[in-house]
Protein backbone atom coordinates (compact mmCIF):
# COMPACT_ATOMS: atom_id res chain seq x y z
CA UNK A 1 0.00 0.00 0.00
CA UNK A 2 1.11 3.31 -0.52
CA UNK A 3 0.87 6.21 1.80
CA UNK A 4 0.02 9.70 0.48
CA UNK A 5 1.94 12.47 2.12
CA UNK A 6 1.48 16.12 2.05
CA UNK A 7 3.88 18.30 2.52
CA UNK A 8 3.90 21.83 4.70
CA UNK A 9 6.90 23.90 4.38
CA UNK A 10 9.18 23.92 1.74
CA UNK A 11 12.13 25.27 2.83
CA UNK A 12 15.24 23.35 3.28
CA UNK A 13 14.07 20.71 5.60
CA UNK A 14 11.36 20.12 3.40
CA UNK A 15 12.73 19.95 0.17
CA UNK A 16 15.57 17.70 1.48
CA UNK A 17 12.63 15.44 2.98
CA UNK A 18 10.92 15.72 -0.76
CA UNK A 19 13.43 14.63 -2.36
CA UNK A 20 14.04 11.10 -0.48
CA UNK A 21 10.49 10.55 -0.01
CA UNK A 22 9.97 11.04 -4.19
CA UNK A 23 13.11 7.58 -4.10
CA UNK A 24 10.54 5.91 -1.37
CA UNK A 25 8.56 3.17 -2.43
CA UNK A 26 5.98 2.51 -0.34
CA UNK A 27 5.59 6.90 0.15
CA UNK A 28 3.97 8.81 -2.47
CA UNK A 29 4.16 12.67 -2.32
CA UNK A 30 1.19 13.81 -3.55
CA UNK A 31 0.50 17.44 -2.25
CA UNK A 32 2.97 20.36 -1.70
CA UNK A 33 1.95 23.67 0.46
CA UNK A 34 3.69 26.83 1.09
CA UNK A 35 2.72 30.00 2.20
CA UNK A 36 5.23 31.52 -0.08
CA UNK A 37 3.28 32.74 -3.55
CA UNK A 38 5.08 30.02 -6.29
CA UNK A 39 6.88 28.05 -3.82
CA UNK A 40 4.48 24.88 -3.64
CA UNK A 41 4.15 25.74 -7.34
CA UNK A 42 7.69 25.22 -8.23
CA UNK A 43 8.41 22.58 -6.45
CA UNK A 44 4.88 20.49 -7.76
CA UNK A 45 6.64 21.14 -10.99
CA UNK A 46 10.21 20.17 -10.01
CA UNK A 47 9.37 16.90 -8.30
CA UNK A 48 6.29 15.85 -9.91
CA UNK A 49 3.68 16.45 -7.66
CA UNK A 50 0.09 16.73 -8.31
CA UNK A 51 -1.69 19.17 -6.09
CA UNK A 52 0.29 22.12 -5.00
CA UNK A 53 -1.22 25.10 -2.61
CA UNK A 54 -0.57 28.24 -0.53
CA UNK A 55 -3.41 27.24 2.54
CA UNK A 56 -2.61 24.72 5.33
CA UNK A 57 -6.44 24.43 5.65
CA UNK A 58 -6.52 23.25 1.60
CA UNK A 59 -3.26 21.05 1.95
CA UNK A 60 -5.84 18.97 4.75
CA UNK A 61 -8.12 18.65 2.05
CA UNK A 62 -6.22 17.42 -0.86
CA UNK A 63 -6.68 14.20 -2.88
CA UNK A 64 -4.80 11.46 -1.70
CA UNK A 65 -3.37 12.97 1.65
CA UNK A 66 -3.18 9.81 4.30
CA UNK A 67 -0.39 11.83 6.19
CA UNK A 68 0.47 15.73 6.58
CA UNK A 69 4.51 16.52 6.68
CA UNK A 70 5.47 19.68 8.51
CA UNK A 71 8.88 21.57 7.81
CA UNK A 72 7.37 24.33 8.78
CA UNK A 73 9.17 27.26 11.48
CA UNK A 74 8.37 25.68 15.11
CA UNK A 75 5.88 27.72 16.60
CA UNK A 76 3.80 26.41 13.86
CA UNK A 77 4.16 22.64 14.32
CA UNK A 78 2.16 21.91 17.29
CA UNK A 79 -1.34 23.71 15.90
CA UNK A 80 -0.44 22.21 12.53
CA UNK A 81 -0.32 18.41 13.76
CA UNK A 82 -3.48 19.04 15.82
CA UNK A 83 -4.82 19.98 13.09
CA UNK A 84 -3.20 17.00 10.43
CA UNK A 85 -4.56 14.83 13.05
CA UNK A 86 -8.10 16.29 14.12
CA UNK A 87 -8.64 16.23 9.93
CA UNK A 88 -7.78 11.88 10.19
CA UNK A 89 -4.69 12.30 9.08
CA UNK A 90 -1.37 11.03 10.82
CA UNK A 91 1.66 13.54 10.95
CA UNK A 92 5.42 13.55 10.89
CA UNK A 93 6.15 16.61 12.25
CA UNK A 94 9.68 18.18 12.47
CA UNK A 95 11.13 18.64 15.80
CA UNK A 96 10.58 20.36 17.92
CA UNK A 97 7.30 19.04 18.43
CA UNK A 98 5.89 21.84 20.26
CA UNK A 99 7.46 25.24 22.09
CA UNK A 100 5.74 24.04 25.69
CA UNK A 101 5.33 20.89 26.97
CA UNK A 102 1.47 21.65 27.26
CA UNK A 103 1.38 21.96 23.76
CA UNK A 104 3.56 18.63 23.03
CA UNK A 105 1.12 16.84 25.53
CA UNK A 106 -2.21 18.60 23.32
CA UNK A 107 -0.53 16.96 20.32
CA UNK A 108 -0.34 13.29 21.94
CA UNK A 109 -3.74 13.65 23.23
CA UNK A 110 -4.74 14.64 19.76
CA UNK A 111 -2.95 11.44 17.87
CA UNK A 112 -4.38 9.26 20.34
CA UNK A 113 -8.02 10.82 19.97
CA UNK A 114 -7.80 10.43 16.40
CA UNK A 115 -6.30 7.53 16.37
CA UNK A 116 -3.64 8.29 14.20
CA UNK A 117 0.51 8.41 14.08
CA UNK A 118 2.09 11.31 15.58
CA UNK A 119 6.21 10.86 14.29
CA UNK A 120 8.45 13.21 15.74
CA UNK A 121 11.56 13.56 13.50
CA UNK A 122 14.01 12.93 15.94
CA UNK A 123 16.60 12.31 13.19
CA UNK A 124 19.68 10.48 15.04
CA UNK A 125 17.39 8.22 16.75
CA UNK A 126 16.63 6.41 13.67
CA UNK A 127 20.55 5.96 12.76
CA UNK A 128 21.56 2.61 12.56
CA UNK A 129 25.37 4.61 14.24
CA UNK A 130 22.62 5.03 17.66
CA UNK A 131 21.44 2.00 17.60
CA UNK A 132 24.83 0.18 17.42
CA UNK A 133 25.50 2.55 20.77
CA UNK A 134 22.49 1.97 22.48
CA UNK A 135 22.85 -2.04 21.86
CA UNK A 136 25.96 -1.05 24.01
CA UNK A 137 24.20 0.74 26.72
CA UNK A 138 24.95 -1.16 30.40
CA UNK A 139 22.16 -1.33 32.51
CA UNK A 140 21.73 2.34 33.71
CA UNK A 141 22.80 1.68 37.24
CA UNK A 142 26.12 1.13 35.19
CA UNK A 143 25.95 5.06 33.73
CA UNK A 144 28.07 6.83 35.36
CA UNK A 145 27.41 10.30 33.16
CA UNK A 146 27.08 11.53 29.35
CA UNK A 147 28.17 14.57 27.82
CA UNK A 148 26.65 15.78 24.82
CA UNK A 149 27.01 18.20 22.20
CA UNK A 150 25.95 20.03 18.74
CA UNK A 151 28.21 22.85 18.27
CA UNK A 152 27.21 23.58 14.33
CA UNK A 153 29.74 26.06 12.74
CA UNK A 154 27.18 27.59 10.73
CA UNK A 155 23.82 29.05 12.06
CA UNK A 156 20.51 29.28 9.83
CA UNK A 157 21.16 32.00 7.28
CA UNK A 158 19.79 35.49 6.79
CA UNK A 159 17.32 34.51 4.60
CA UNK A 160 15.83 32.02 7.65
CA UNK A 161 15.23 35.05 9.94
CA UNK A 162 12.45 33.09 11.88
CA UNK A 163 15.18 31.58 13.69
CA UNK A 164 15.48 34.29 15.23
CA UNK A 165 12.51 35.46 16.66
CA UNK A 166 11.17 33.73 19.84
CA UNK A 167 8.02 33.97 18.99
CA UNK A 168 8.49 31.86 15.79
CA UNK A 169 11.64 29.68 17.14
CA UNK A 170 10.73 29.06 20.44
CA UNK A 171 14.17 29.69 21.30
CA UNK A 172 18.06 29.63 19.55
CA UNK A 173 20.78 27.08 19.37
CA UNK A 174 19.17 25.19 22.84
CA UNK A 175 15.77 24.89 20.92
CA UNK A 176 17.27 24.14 17.35
CA UNK A 177 20.30 21.80 18.34
CA UNK A 178 19.67 20.72 21.93
CA UNK A 179 16.10 19.01 21.65
CA UNK A 180 17.82 16.19 19.91
CA UNK A 181 20.71 15.69 22.76
CA UNK A 182 17.94 15.70 25.23
CA UNK A 183 15.49 13.68 23.30
CA UNK A 184 18.28 11.00 23.04
CA UNK A 185 19.34 11.20 26.34
CA UNK A 186 15.38 10.91 27.96
CA UNK A 187 14.78 8.13 24.98
CA UNK A 188 18.35 5.94 25.97
CA UNK A 189 18.06 6.25 29.79
CA UNK A 190 14.83 6.00 30.15
CA UNK A 191 14.83 7.70 34.04
CA UNK A 192 12.21 7.75 36.33
CA UNK A 193 12.91 11.45 37.33
CA UNK A 194 14.88 14.01 35.17
CA UNK A 195 15.49 17.17 36.74
CA UNK A 196 16.99 20.49 35.38
CA UNK A 197 20.14 21.45 37.23
CA UNK A 198 21.48 24.11 35.71
CA UNK A 199 21.40 26.40 32.41
CA UNK A 200 23.17 28.56 30.84
CA UNK A 201 23.34 31.03 27.92
CA UNK A 202 25.05 33.03 25.66
CA UNK A 203 24.35 35.16 22.81
CA UNK A 204 23.78 39.12 21.77
CA UNK A 205 20.94 38.63 19.71
CA UNK A 206 17.38 38.06 20.64
CA UNK A 207 17.53 33.97 21.27
CA UNK A 208 20.95 31.97 22.64
CA UNK A 209 23.44 31.44 19.93
CA UNK A 210 25.08 29.42 23.05
CA UNK A 211 23.51 26.83 25.75
CA UNK A 212 24.61 24.35 28.61
CA UNK A 213 22.28 22.27 30.26
CA UNK A 214 23.01 20.03 33.06
CA UNK A 215 20.68 17.87 33.74
CA UNK A 216 20.31 15.04 36.25
CA UNK A 217 18.39 11.35 35.45
CA UNK A 218 17.58 9.17 38.10
CA UNK A 219 21.18 11.02 39.82
CA UNK A 220 23.36 10.40 36.41
CA UNK A 221 24.66 13.66 35.15
CA UNK A 222 23.87 14.91 31.84
CA UNK A 223 25.85 17.80 30.04
CA UNK A 224 24.49 19.07 27.01
CA UNK A 225 26.66 21.62 25.00
CA UNK A 226 25.15 23.66 22.07
CA UNK A 227 26.19 26.38 19.63
CA UNK A 228 25.39 27.87 16.68
CA UNK A 229 28.35 29.54 14.68
CA UNK A 230 30.67 27.61 16.80
CA UNK A 231 34.24 29.15 16.63
CA UNK A 232 35.47 25.50 15.92
CA UNK A 233 37.42 24.70 12.72
CA UNK A 234 34.50 22.10 12.48
CA UNK A 235 31.02 21.07 12.94
CA UNK A 236 30.66 18.55 16.35
CA UNK A 237 28.08 16.29 17.15
CA UNK A 238 28.45 13.91 19.85
CA UNK A 239 26.67 11.57 22.71
CA UNK A 240 29.13 10.44 24.73
CA UNK A 241 28.03 8.13 27.44
CA UNK A 242 30.59 6.97 30.50
CA UNK A 243 29.84 3.55 32.16
CA UNK A 244 31.66 1.83 35.51
CA UNK A 245 34.31 0.20 32.52
CA UNK A 246 33.74 1.38 28.69
CA UNK A 247 33.39 4.77 27.16
CA UNK A 248 30.27 4.91 24.17
CA UNK A 249 30.58 7.43 21.85
CA UNK A 250 28.72 8.48 18.92
CA UNK A 251 29.96 11.26 17.05
CA UNK A 252 30.09 12.80 13.21
CA UNK A 253 33.20 12.23 11.50
CA UNK A 254 34.89 14.93 10.05
CA UNK A 255 33.25 17.84 10.50
CA UNK A 256 30.31 16.00 8.48
CA UNK A 257 26.43 16.52 9.01
CA UNK A 258 25.89 13.15 7.06
CA UNK A 259 28.36 10.85 8.31
CA UNK A 260 28.38 9.20 11.90
CA UNK A 261 30.48 6.53 13.69
CA UNK A 262 30.07 4.84 17.21
CA UNK A 263 32.98 3.66 19.05
CA UNK A 264 33.26 1.89 22.38
CA UNK A 265 36.67 2.80 24.19
CA UNK A 266 37.96 4.35 20.72
CA UNK A 267 37.62 1.58 18.51
CA UNK A 268 34.84 2.15 15.79
CA UNK A 269 32.19 -0.46 16.10
CA UNK A 270 29.54 1.04 13.58
CA UNK A 271 29.90 3.53 10.88
CA UNK A 272 27.77 5.30 8.29
CA UNK A 273 26.68 7.78 5.42
CA UNK A 274 23.53 8.62 5.40
CA UNK A 275 20.78 11.37 4.41
CA UNK A 276 19.39 11.47 7.47
CA UNK A 277 16.43 11.93 5.60
CA UNK A 278 15.84 8.17 4.46
CA UNK A 279 16.28 7.13 8.23
CA UNK A 280 13.75 9.20 9.02
CA UNK A 281 11.28 8.16 6.20
CA UNK A 282 12.29 4.22 6.72
CA UNK A 283 11.44 4.97 10.45
CA UNK A 284 7.89 5.85 9.19
CA UNK A 285 7.24 3.73 7.17
CA UNK A 286 8.03 0.77 9.63
CA UNK A 287 5.66 3.41 12.30
CA UNK A 288 2.62 3.34 9.57
CA UNK A 289 3.01 -0.41 8.90
CA UNK A 290 2.82 -1.48 12.90
CA UNK A 291 0.66 1.37 13.41
CA UNK A 292 2.65 2.66 16.71
CA UNK A 293 4.68 5.68 16.37
CA UNK A 294 8.06 5.71 18.25
CA UNK A 295 7.68 7.26 21.83
CA UNK A 296 7.66 11.17 22.42
CA UNK A 297 8.70 12.11 25.82
CA UNK A 298 7.44 15.32 26.98
CA UNK A 299 9.56 15.77 29.64
CA UNK A 300 12.21 16.58 27.08
CA UNK A 301 9.66 19.74 26.68
CA UNK A 302 9.57 20.40 30.16
CA UNK A 303 13.18 20.75 30.67
CA UNK A 304 13.07 23.39 27.89
CA UNK A 305 10.44 25.54 29.44
CA UNK A 306 12.33 25.44 32.49
CA UNK A 307 15.90 26.52 30.39
CA UNK A 308 13.37 28.95 29.15
CA UNK A 309 11.86 30.24 32.33
CA UNK A 310 8.22 29.70 30.30
CA UNK A 311 5.02 28.45 31.56
CA UNK A 312 4.33 24.95 30.48
CA UNK A 313 1.03 25.85 29.95
CA UNK A 314 1.20 28.57 27.90
CA UNK A 315 0.10 27.69 24.64
CA UNK A 316 1.16 28.88 21.21
CA UNK A 317 -1.46 26.32 19.57
N1 LIG B 1 15.11 16.82 11.87
C1 LIG B 1 16.14 17.60 11.69
O1 LIG B 1 17.25 17.23 11.96
C2 LIG B 1 15.93 18.97 11.11
C3 LIG B 1 16.92 19.56 10.32
C4 LIG B 1 16.66 20.84 9.78
C5 LIG B 1 15.45 21.48 10.07
N2 LIG B 1 14.54 20.86 10.87
C6 LIG B 1 13.27 21.55 11.21
O2 LIG B 1 12.52 21.76 10.03
C7 LIG B 1 11.77 22.95 10.17
C8 LIG B 1 12.02 23.83 8.95
O3 LIG B 1 13.37 24.21 8.92
P1 LIG B 1 14.02 24.76 7.57
O4 LIG B 1 15.47 24.87 7.84
O5 LIG B 1 13.56 23.98 6.42
O6 LIG B 1 13.38 26.23 7.55
P2 LIG B 1 13.07 27.13 6.27
O7 LIG B 1 12.90 28.51 6.76
O8 LIG B 1 14.09 26.84 5.21
O9 LIG B 1 11.67 26.56 5.74
C9 LIG B 1 10.44 26.81 6.36
C10 LIG B 1 9.39 26.92 5.28
O10 LIG B 1 8.10 26.98 5.88
C11 LIG B 1 7.32 27.91 5.14
N3 LIG B 1 6.16 28.32 5.93
C12 LIG B 1 6.07 29.28 6.87
N4 LIG B 1 4.81 29.32 7.37
C13 LIG B 1 4.11 28.32 6.76
C14 LIG B 1 2.77 27.82 6.84
N5 LIG B 1 1.88 28.38 7.68
N6 LIG B 1 2.42 26.78 6.05
C15 LIG B 1 3.30 26.24 5.18
N7 LIG B 1 4.58 26.68 5.04
C16 LIG B 1 4.98 27.69 5.84
C17 LIG B 1 8.30 29.01 4.78
O11 LIG B 1 7.84 29.81 3.71
C18 LIG B 1 9.54 28.19 4.41
O12 LIG B 1 9.53 27.84 3.05
C19 LIG B 1 12.21 23.59 11.49
O13 LIG B 1 11.25 23.31 12.47
C20 LIG B 1 13.51 22.91 11.83
O14 LIG B 1 13.72 22.79 13.22
C21 LIG B 1 14.75 19.63 11.36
Amino acid sequence: MTTGLGVAGLGGLGEALIKDAVATEGLRVVAVQDVVPGRARAVAEQYAVDWSGERFDALLGAPRVDAIVICTPNALHAAQAQAALDAGKHALVQKPLALTCGDAQATLDAARRGNRLLFVDYSYRFLDTIAVLRQHLPHTNAIRGVRATFHNIYGPGVEKRWFYEPALSGGGALTDLGVHLLDLAVWMLAPREVRLESVSFAGDGPVETDGRLLVAADGIPIQVDVSWNSPLPATQISFEVRTSEHTLRWENVDGSFFHFRTTVDGRVVAERETTLREDTLRAFKRALASGTAPSVDTRVYALLDQAYGRDAQSGTS
